[in-house]
């Protein structure tokens, strides 16, 4: 096939969401549409469970399970969908985030009681930084939830987005009777667990036809009042703004019971989009190039003794991905080859011999990967748009045993290279500070620098409230802010200059005392606020 109808035939998605919401159910009811799993289940037992919070080991243990599920590929009419998971404990919010650098579009979960809740908005709050496409499903709709009105005006709201219903639930909870498709006008009514897949919908053009009354009782006057303030209220459905990341359609229904789910993959592979040129430092790079291009956005390591495997995870971006072809990895100046890459179609890992735009492989790898590497053919060039995100709570590395110093060192920073924490450096004295967006993490590396590098370390507490990557043309003011602030001040991994902001007011203190000076809560772009 040639490389455009492999590129149009892929869509590279992630399912995100507040933890609970239904974000594992989903996927799971999508993984069967698709063929990909024959069991209900199978997805749920690799989630990291809520009880093992304190225990990271397990959780470590889990996670390793979860690599399988990191991509999940299957083929649906005619189309081969590339589902990334996203970790959904908040401790491993960062991971989620960097997946979201390696999709071209997503799908929200909301619970339809809860409304948005925090992960929601941080989560959406990413996507809009790369303006990424969004369709929303509520989902509950069998339980006691808010008036989907108010869910909407909500959405819109502390989401910054602007929403249009493409199927609307008629009543809620125990009355829930099913939705109306606005978009294909019809009736699709409610049955519990539907384990089979069907097309059984009623078709309405006429909302005023008696026999709505018949099926629905009281509810069809609603359903009627309901499409006429809608069609008054929102504007007509269009492919353009969606694409652009400005209108999320939103549909409802219930994971659990399959219901709404079809009608939801149906419109997604419908309109989301195939693999988008993405930004480098050399321009725009088109899927369609013909040299293969992609970038490192996660990295994953064993934590058990007898395999010390990392896998890299690499979306490629342009061209065709070849084994045993070499390919310069920018960073490092050096080419590599990959004898045995795997991709995850169908869950069964497997190794690979041609992979292309909107795929995700694994690589094994050996050390030579940070998260945000580019790897290319021909032109040499960086991919952008994977930036790092200010940690939310900091620690001060403090070696415990002087012996193994060296030790210590090289652990920080493999640790840090692979994604687990954000090591900031303060001078005088090359202080290392790591921030992470979970407590979890610092077990994690307390552990691993013990035991795959013999090192030990107390972490102790500091006190800062935001990491901010500070930018600026007025270098006087900058080199005079980082002498003042030397306690306050750091350099990121790529020696970037980073404002330890010890509290949101002298933040905004700083911003005031020097105008000239711009500081960014990520490290490459604006975030929605800013922009
Ligand atoms: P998450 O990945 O976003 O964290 O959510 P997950 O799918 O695990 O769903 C969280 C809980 O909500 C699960 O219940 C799940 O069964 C339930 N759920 C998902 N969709 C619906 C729905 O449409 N209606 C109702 N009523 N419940 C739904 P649990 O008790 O945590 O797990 P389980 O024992 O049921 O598996």
């Amino acid at each position: 096939m040639a490389l455009k109808e492999e590129i149009e035939k892929r869509k590279t998605f992630a399912i995100i969401s507040h933890p609970d919401a239904g974000k594992t159910t989903l996927t799971e009811k999508f993984l069967l549409f698709g063929g990909a799993i024959q069991t209900a289940g199978a997805v749920k037992s690799n989630k990291i469970k809520k009880t093992a919070a304190s225990d990271f080991m397990e959780i470590e243990r889990q996670r390793g399970i979860s690599v399988a599920t990191s991509v999940m590929s299957f083929e649906y009419k005619g189309h081969l969908i590339n589902l990334l998971d996203t970790p959904g404990h908040k401790d491993f919010a960062e991971d989620t985030y960097r997946t979201l650098t390696a999709v071209d579009s997503v799908i929200l979960v909301v619970d339809s009681a809860n409304g948005v809740e925090e992960q929601t908005k941080k989560l959406t709050e990413v996507c809009r930084m790369r303006d990424t496409p969004i369709i929303i499903f509520v989902n509950k709709l069998d339980l006691e939830g808010r008036d989907p009105f108010d869910l909407l005006e909500e959405l819109e709201s502390s989401l910054n987005i602007s929403v249009r219903p493409l199927t609307w639930p008629i009543n809620k909870g125990k009355e829930f009777k099913g939705v109306y498709n606005l978009h294909e006008k019809h009736l699709n009514l409610f049955e519990v667990n539907k384990t089979k897949v069907s097309d059984d919908v009623l078709s309405f053009s006429n909302l005023e036809d008696p026999e709505l009354d018949k099926l629905l009782g009281a509810d069809a006057d609603q359903l009627r009042e309901d499409v006429e303030l809608i069609d008054g209220v929102y504007d007509r459905f269009e492919r353009e703004p969606y694409a652009k990341g400005q209108v999320a359609p939103v549909f409802f229904g219930s994971a659990v019971n399959n219901f709404g789910v079809k009608e939801l993959l149906d419109l997604f592979i419908d309109i989301a989009p195939t693999p988008l040129p993405r930004e480098s430092n050399k321009g725009p790079v088109s899927p369609e190039q013909k040299d293969f291009s992609g970038f490192i956005f996660k990295i994953h390591a064993n934590l058990d003794p007898n395999h010390r495997d990392r896998i890299a995870f690499l979306r490629i971006c342009s061209g065709k991905f070849e084994r045993n072809k070499f390919f310069q990895h920018t960073r490092l100046n050096k080419k590599l080859r990959f004898s045995s890459p795997y991709s995850f179609l169908a869950r069964e890992k497997s190794v690979i011999d041609e992979a292309y735009p909107g795929d995700v492989i694994g690589l094994y790898d050996t050390g030579n990967f940070k998260i945000g590497d580019t790897l290319s053919e021909g032109d040499e060039f960086q991919f952008q748009g994977i930036p790092s995100f200010s940690p939310e709570i900091f620690r001060e590395v403090i070696n415990t045993d002087p012996m193994k110093s060296k030790q210590l060192e090289k652990g920080v920073r493999q640790l840090t290279d692979e994604g687990v924490a954000q090591l900031f450096i303060q001078q005088p004295g090359s202080k290392k500070i790591i921030g992470t967006v979970g407590e979890l993490q610092f077990e994690v590396i307390k552990y691993r620098l013990n035991h795959e590098y013999g090192a030990s370390c107390d972490l102790v507490h500091r006190s800062f409230h935001k990491a901010c990557w500070i930018t600026t043309d007025n270098k006087e003011q900058l080199d005079d802010f980082m002498r003042i602030k030397a306690a306050e001040v750091a350099l990121d991994k790529d020696d970037n200059p980073v404002f330890l902001a010890p509290s949101a007011w002298m933040l905004q203190m700083a911003e005031e005392g020097y105008p000239d000076l711009k500081f960014h809560v990520t490290s490459e772009f604006k975030t929605a606020q800013e922009a």
